[in-house]
């Protein structure tokens, strides 16, 4: 058994490298400059160390598509993103299926990892690999989907200790795909009853969370207007056996925020309007403008000016220990204070500078908090809830009427103005 791995982002490279300890493995990916600092044993998502690398040792890195036509399994982790409109974008899901068409063989089995909408890969993905294969679906060379469930940044919920989901396109192949996963998957496996099951179960997976973080981000809505405090009420609600403990939050990076147009994109599609998915959607992406708003009306009441304020963000990644900076929702404060005529700072220690310049239109990132100044803030968003942030005491940040505004709910709350 020969393995390529198509894409070595935060789930192909941890899946390469799990494969890679026990089959004859070979990532392949378009960007260069990845597989150069992969080949030098260094991962720039931080998800594996270099020792960890070295385990895998029978894994190899190449960005040269000729290098993986010996594999017979090849297995698909690209991007699945949405475009300006929320539509999903398969261009490069449609590009890897080119490259794994035109290195096909007999009798090969095509595994897709990547989050899609239910049909994707028998009704968008296979016409592409038998055209540029000359192959024929399903007597030639088959397919899988087993979709990943890893969490960037969480060292303890890792690939092959996620129970993994299998199916295949025929039952004869989705036994091999299951068997396949289960020689590497600690936890076990789950074998879907098809391909479209098992596309389904990952997108609702994420629209499930979506939509249940969106209730909990209208319940803050609604008792900030009154004056009460939701994490109190959901401590409270929290000691009911069944109540979900939830918390508010922006809802960025591009799964949860972005899976559910995956799933009313299909809808859409063949009829049915989405109503509870989408209304989800729009409450989640509306709370970083909400506290921007709140941070900016604490500062009047405390009798700060608005226009040159100085407001410092904590964070910059889409969510807490992780440098993964795609679709983070905290430029959405960043965007509606600088819209209020505020000077806005940004720190975060693990994002890269060149990248959020790169990402977010020039802006300047500081990484040490050991620079920021204290007392000089005249309001402090906390973004992100990075471990790191432990060892800042917010109040000194600040000037003396200066505000503390917490999203996450990460410092105490006699330390802090308002929290979500
Ligand atoms: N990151 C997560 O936590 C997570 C969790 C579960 C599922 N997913 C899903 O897994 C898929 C991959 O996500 P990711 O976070 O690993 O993405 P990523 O952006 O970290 O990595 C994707 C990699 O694919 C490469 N690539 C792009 N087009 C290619 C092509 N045509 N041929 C070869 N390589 C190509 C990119 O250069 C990149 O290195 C997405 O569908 C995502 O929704 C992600």
């Amino acid at each position: 058994m020969r393995i390529a791995l198509v894409g070595l982002g935060y789930v192909g490279l941890p899946l390469a490298a799990a494969f890679g300890k026990v089959y004859e493995t070979i990532g392949f990916d378009i960007n260069e400059a990845r597989i150069e600092e992969l080949r030098r044993g260094y991962d720039r998502t931080l998800e594996l160390t270099t020792e960890q690398l070295k385990e895998a040792t029978k894994l190899s890195f190449t960005a040269s598509l000729d290098d993986i036509r010996s594999a017979n399994i090849y297995i698909i982790s690209v991007p699945t993103p949405v475009d300006q409109h929320k539509n999903p974008d398969l261009t490069p899901l449609l590009k890897a299926s080119q490259s794994v068409g035109k290195a096909l063989g007999q009798g090969d089995i095509v595994i897709y990892e990547s989050t899609v909408y239910p049909g994707c890969t028998e009704e968008d993905c296979v016409p592409i690999l038998e055209r540029f294969s000359g192959l024929k679906f399903n007597v030639d060379f088959f397919c899988g989907y087993s979709p990943e469930r890893i969490n960037p940044g969480d060292k303890e919920h890792t690939v092959s200790k996620i129970r993994k989901v299998t199916s295949g396109s025929t039952p004869e192949i989705a036994q091999q795909v299951d068997d396949l996963y289960k020689s590497i998957i600690t936890a076990g496996t789950y074998k879907a009853s098809s391909i479209k099951v098992a596309e389904a179960a990952k997108v609702i997976e994420n629209s499930q969370r979506d939509i249940n973080i969106a209730f909990v981000n209208e319940l803050s809505l609604i008792f900030g207007k009154m004056g009460i405090d939701t994490s109190d009420v959901l401590e409270a609600a929290g000691t009911k056996w069944n109540f979900l403990p939830f918390r508010p939050g922006l809802v960025g990076g591009h799964c949860i925020g972005v899976d559910p147009y995956y799933l009313t994109y299909k809808a859409e599609s063949i009829g049915y309007h989405p109503q509870v998915i989408l209304s989800g959607r729009r409450v989640n992406d509306g709370m970083g403008s909400y506290v921007a708003s709140q941070t900016v009306k604490l500062m009047i009441k405390h009798g700060n000016r608005i226009d040159g304020a100085k407001v410092l963000v904590l964070g910059i990644t889409f969510k807490e220990n992780c440098p993964d900076i795609r679709n983070s929702r905290v430029i959405d404060i960043v965007d509606e204070l600088r819209e209020f005529g505020c000077a806005v700072e940004v720190c975060d220690p693990w994002a890269n500078e060149a990248e959020v310049a790169h990402e977010y239109n020039g802006l300047k990132l500081t990484k040490e908090i050991a620079s920021l100044k204290r007392g000089s803030y005249d309001a402090l968003i906390v973004a992100v809830s990075h471990k790191l942030f432990a060892e800042i005491k917010p109040r000194s940040l600040v000037s003396e009427n200066g505000v503390v505004f917490d999203v996450k709910g990460f410092f105490d709350k006699s330390e802090v103005d308002g929290r979500l």
